[in-house]
């Protein structure tokens, strides 16, 4: 039987086969991670970097579930996962990048009787945390 394809053709062209399948969709969820985080870095105004170092330092990560963020593991409030699809925050105040930033910083605000404290984090500093909470 004589093959108008040699092997190492067929090799190759499996290799090459081999290696779309694996880095098309690594690329592709790696692009659209980074377009989530482009996306709310312009919705926040935050640095989403910031915010690991400051979600541990106001105990967020003491009362929420927060994912890519080790320890942050509590489960007194709502898990942080998702936060970009909810229609409300805290069940009471639209979901906009304004109104998150100031539930961070002041829950009571739009929610007198809620049981998530006030912790002294600053705008600028929930700017920080809304962008990575916007980003996944
Ligand atoms: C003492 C525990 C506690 C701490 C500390 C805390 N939270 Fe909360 N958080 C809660 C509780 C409880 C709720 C639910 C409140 C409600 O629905 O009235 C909540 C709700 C939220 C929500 C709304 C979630 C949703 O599903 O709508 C966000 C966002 C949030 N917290 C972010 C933070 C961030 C960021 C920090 C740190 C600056 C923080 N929280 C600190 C307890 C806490």
């Amino acid at each position: 039987m004589s093959s108008m394809l040699s092997r190492p053709v067929l090799i190759s062209a499996a290799v090459v086969i081999v290696l779309v399948a694996i880095a098309g969709p690594t690329t592709m969820a790696w692009s659209s991670r980074q377009q989530s985080e482009r996306a709310a870095r312009a919705m926040t105004g935050g640095d989403p970097d910031h915010a690991a170092a400051l979600l541990r330092r106001y105990g967020c990560a003491g009362c929420h579930t927060i994912a890519g963020i080790t320890g942050a593991d509590g489960q007194v409030g709502p898990p942080l996962s998702g936060l970009r699809q909810r229609v409300y925050i805290g069940g009471v105040a639209n979901n906009s990048a304004d109104n998150l930033v100031q539930w961070i910083v002041a829950p009571q605000s739009f929610s007198p009787r809620t049981a998530m404290p006030a912790t002294g984090i600053t705008p600028a500093e929930a700017r920080d945390v809304a962008a990575y909470l916007y980003a996944h």
